[in-house]
């Protein structure tokens, strides 16, 4: 099978979707790579190290384009990519399906099979394949060390001869992927950890990351399923406010990461908060593109208000992007594994519950139940 690697185009994008790695194990198994040429330079991999990988070096992917069997791409950004691309052709990436409903009749016209990333179902099968998690943790760690890096103090506890200096309070809002590897990172630092999630059953996951837990006394369980949460009732917001507007005031880092799905971000930090918070503390707020979980972020900023320094950068994983990429490969490359039969060919089973899942167009037709 050829394979394509495109260039990224879409804003913010510093990620590249198959680094050399992945690359010599998918020619290892007898597939053809083409990279576009700068494929990966935002990321730190020149096309040097693709061609050591035994890759070939598209100079034209519009021309490139018409002999791959398949194209891969971090964001898909707009049908300009894909300008020469023959009917059949897989392109597998992360496609914004719910902001791109244009796109994906634009897709199914061209009877391109797209099959959307972010859409794999969360099942045990399918984790190795699970960009959402792989690129979350990354943000979840990246957005501890750039809030560590503004902060313009210690994390740690340190004992000097000159007297103790006291550990940053850091918290922690939404303990998913992002969160806890948040945790985890801030705890190594050094830090003294609080963490707040609406899922009750994280209490345990935060707590054997050394973190307490913020309780929220109410009857009500934010569980919507499948790891994620629902929508909470008037009153319990109520409850949660108050409790935060207590805890948020004595924090020196918070890194916000509340999140449910194909919802506006929670906002669970007021101006007012802020406004308690001391001069000099860090709000890192990862859930800035849909929003914000703080009243005051800015979307792909970083503003100072009240004293206190907010960050609501864009696409946070690609300010991680080697390592980014790096795991993500790897997810396409396990996604692949179930896509191709024993001659390296494309085999895709359209029955099966992954493909299923994430396939939006295939055959001139939108195909997922959510999109018709
Ligand atoms: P996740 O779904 O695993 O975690 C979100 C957590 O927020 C869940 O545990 C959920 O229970 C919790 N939550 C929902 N509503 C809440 C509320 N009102 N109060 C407290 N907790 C609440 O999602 P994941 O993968 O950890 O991503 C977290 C966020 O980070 C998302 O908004 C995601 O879009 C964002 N993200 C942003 C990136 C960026 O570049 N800025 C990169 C990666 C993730």
């Amino acid at each position: 099978m050829k394979i394509l690697v495109l260039k990224e185009t879409a804003a913010h994008e510093g990620r590249v979707s198959l680094t050399p790695e992945t690359v010599k194990k998918l020619i290892d198994q007898g597939h053809e790579i083409l990279v576009e040429k700068d494929a990966g330079k935002s990321s730190g991999v020149g096309d040097d190290l693709y061609t050591a990988a035994g890759a070939k070096i598209s100079k034209d992917a519009s021309k490139d384009i018409s002999k791959a069997d398949l194209v891969t791409v971090v964001s898909f950004d707009s049908m300009d990519q894909l300008k020469g691309i023959k009917e059949g052709t897989v392109l597998v990436g992360l496609m914004k399906p719910y902001q791109n409903t244009k796109l994906l009749k634009d897709l199914a016209k061209k009877k391109v099979t797209t099959l959307a990333l972010e859409l794999i179902p969360r099942i045990s099968r399918a984790q190795a394949m699970d960009v959402l998690s792989s690129q979350s943790n990354l943000a979840g760690y990246k957005a501890v060390v750039d809030s560590a890096a503004e902060y313009g103090r210690a994390m740690p506890m340190m004992m000097t001869a000159a007297g103790t200096i006291p550990p940053a309070r850091v918290l922690i809002l939404g303990a998913g992927v992002a969160g806890l590897q948040a945790i985890a990172t801030a705890k190594r630092m050094g830090a003294v950890v609080t963490a707040f999630d609406v899922r009750p059953a994280v209490k345990e996951q935060v707590e054997s990351l050394g973190a307490a837990f913020v309780e929220v006394e109410a009857d009500e369980s934010g569980d919507g399923g499948g790891g994620y949460a629902k929508e909470m009732s008037g009153d319990y917001k109520r409850r949660q406010s108050e409790k935060l507007a207590e805890v948020v005031k004595s924090q020196d880092i918070i890194v916000t990461t509340a999140l449910i799905p194909g919802k506006p971000a929670p906002v669970l930090i007021t101006a007012d908060m802020v406004k308690s918070m001391k001069e000099g503390s860090i709000i890192y707020d990862l859930a800035a593109e849909n929003g914000g979980n703080c009243e005051l972020t800015e979307f792909g900023k970083v503003i100072t208000k009240y004293g206190v320094k907010i960050m609501g950068y864009a696409n946070v994983p690609s300010r991680i992007g080697f390592d980014a990429s790096q795991v993500f490969g790897r997810n396409i490359f396990n996604l692949l594994k179930i896509m191709i039969d024993t001659n390296a060919s494309l085999a895709i089973n359209f029955d099966d519950d992954i493909i299923k899942g994430c396939c939006l167009t295939h055959d001139g037709a939108i195909v997922h139940p959510n999109f018709l």
